[in-house]
């Protein structure tokens, strides 16, 4: 196995799935899948309702996001290319420092400076143009 020279994402912290609606994505997810739900939360900054689901056995979550407006981006990627995978969340121990990594190495940082989350987590995404068409959010978690 090739270790790559920084050991920047450490862990999955969740995987987000942009749904049209929430209920019923938690018909497969929670009820077939069988994945515990954890909480419901209103992001108004997000402007998205999302349902965590923990994996019972490991690390990180699912999470299935739900726009509440038209006028977000990820409501404009629903609108547009239909429900699935929306992002993929990797922790990061310093995400100052992750993302002078990430900017100096070619990719693209969406944030200037780092948001804060309801779970006092910083986080930042990263251009999936310069990530292999993937939307990378990173998170660094409160110690
Ligand atoms: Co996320």
């Amino acid at each position: 196995m090739t270790v790559g020279k920084m050991q920047l994402a450490k862990r999955i912290d969740h995987i987000a799935i942009v749904v049209q609606d929430l209920d019923a994505a938690l018909q497969v997810y929670r009820d077939v899948l069988g994945l515990p739900l954890e909480r419901v939360e209103e992001v108004p900054a997000e402007k998205v309702k999302v349902a965590f689901l923990p994996l019972p056995e490991g690390d990180g979550e699912v999470e299935l996001v739900q726009p509440t407006t038209h006028d977000t981006g990820i409501a404009r990627y629903l609108a547009e290319r239909g429900e699935g995978m929306h992002h993929i969340c990797f922790e990061v121990g310093d995400i100052q420092a992750a993302m002078a990594d990430l900017a100096a190495a070619g990719l693209q940082v969406l944030e200037e400076e780092p948001r804060l989350g309801s779970q006092g987590q910083k986080y930042v995404f990263i251009h999936p143009k310069t990530a292999h068409g993937v939307l990378i959010e990173l998170y660094e978690r409160p110690k």
